[in-house]
């Protein structure tokens, strides 16, 4: 089918099934122009709790699908590649990190939304980095703190909050490849621009730039700044958005390196990426991969997910 073909097919569908298609911003273009929501993993989940659709149809990764059913566990919730995992999700299994919890009986356990339904079920709160501060302030000072799986988020917050949390050790596969040495490098060739980051790339990167946030903040950002260029270090995705709401901006993505190694494409997650226009309709038409979960996991899990929508909802977030 081209390309006009299928999105006719998949608007005729949404109508049919009366389904909402939700869409992460670092999906790919075609996806995100015809998605009923685009945001960051705060607004996709509130989205998702107060949808009135029967079917969830979610551009992006399974966490946040999982998010979604477990905020909507009566609703079909589908999603276009079943294998669209993410590299935190799987850096803590929930076994492991049920016996590292076990060392600390007395710490209360935040986890980055960027992690299984199994590990929210071993967590107190969950946040997303749109509430990651606020919620972590909500703890007492004095109260030990496990922040799992994100060790460099983690790493941000402590500084930011003057916390010591106790940090898994995982990574984001995108974030951490952004490179301070290349992007001092775009900054000398490119001296107007604002160095914007996400708080899952490393120290070295955050502590030089002129904003750190969440996709939804660097957008907003780069909307309200009066500046006129920015380098962007997140997943390419969001791109399209910045460009589309300040089409006389100019964006550069924030370069990346491996191994030494100027990299081309470690800014594209190969797990957001796996999602195409194609496989948008198929799950749709044929309402799979579907997401299942036990009704225990749903239960344990949603209360830690609930805690987080409360103290953002508290926070007008
Ligand atoms: P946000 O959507 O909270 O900005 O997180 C980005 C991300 O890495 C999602 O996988
Ligand atoms: Fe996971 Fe990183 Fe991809 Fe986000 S960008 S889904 S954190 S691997």
């Amino acid at each position: 089918m081209k390309e006009n073909e299928l999105v006719e097919e998949i608007q005729r569908l949404k109508k049919e099934k009366n389904a909402v298609i939700l869409a992460h911003y670092y999906q790919t273009a075609d996806i995100q122009d015809i998605a009923d929501y685009i945001g960051d993993s705060l607004g996709l989940s509130q989205e998702a709790a107060k949808t009135e659709a029967d079917m969830i149809v979610f551009a992006g990764v399974r966490f946040m699908a999982e998010t979604a059913k477990i905020l909507s566990p009566q609703k079909k919730v589908v999603l276009p590649d079943i294998h669209a995992g993410c590299s935190l999700e799987q850096s803590a299994p929930a076994d492991k990190f049920k016996a590292f919890k076990e060392q600390y009986p007395d710490a209360l356990v935040i986890s980055y939304v960027n992690c299984s339904a199994e590990l929210k079920t071993l967590t107190d709160i969950v946040c997303t980095s749109t509430n990651a501060v606020k919620i972590v302030e909500s703890i007492p000072k004095d109260q030990q703190i496990i922040f799992a799986p994100d060790k460099n988020l983690g790493a941000y917050l402590n500084k930011v909050t003057g916390r010591n949390m106790i940090l898994w050790d995982g990574a984001c596969i995108v974030h951490e490849t952004f490179s301070a040495r290349l992007i001092q490098e775009m900054i000398d060739q490119h001296p107007n621009a604002k160095l914007i980051a996400h708080p899952e790339s490393v120290n070295a990167v955050l502590e030089h730039a002129d904003y750190v946030g969440s996709t939804t903040g660097l957008l907003k950002y780069t909307i309200n700044s009066p500046e006129k260029e920015f380098i962007v270090a997140t997943e390419t995705g969001i791109l399209h958005q910045m460009q589309k709401a300040s089409p006389d901006k100019i964006f550069h993505v924030a370069a990346t390196e491996r191994n030494g190694t100027q990299c081309t494409s470690c800014a594209d997650c190969p797990y957001m990426k796996l999602n195409t226009l194609e496989k948008l309709y198929w799950c749709m038409k044929d309402e799979t991969p579907e997401i299942i979960l036990p009704e225990e996991t749903i239960r344990a899990a949603r209360q830690s997910i609930d805690r987080m929508l409360e103290i953002s909802a508290r926070h007008g977030l």
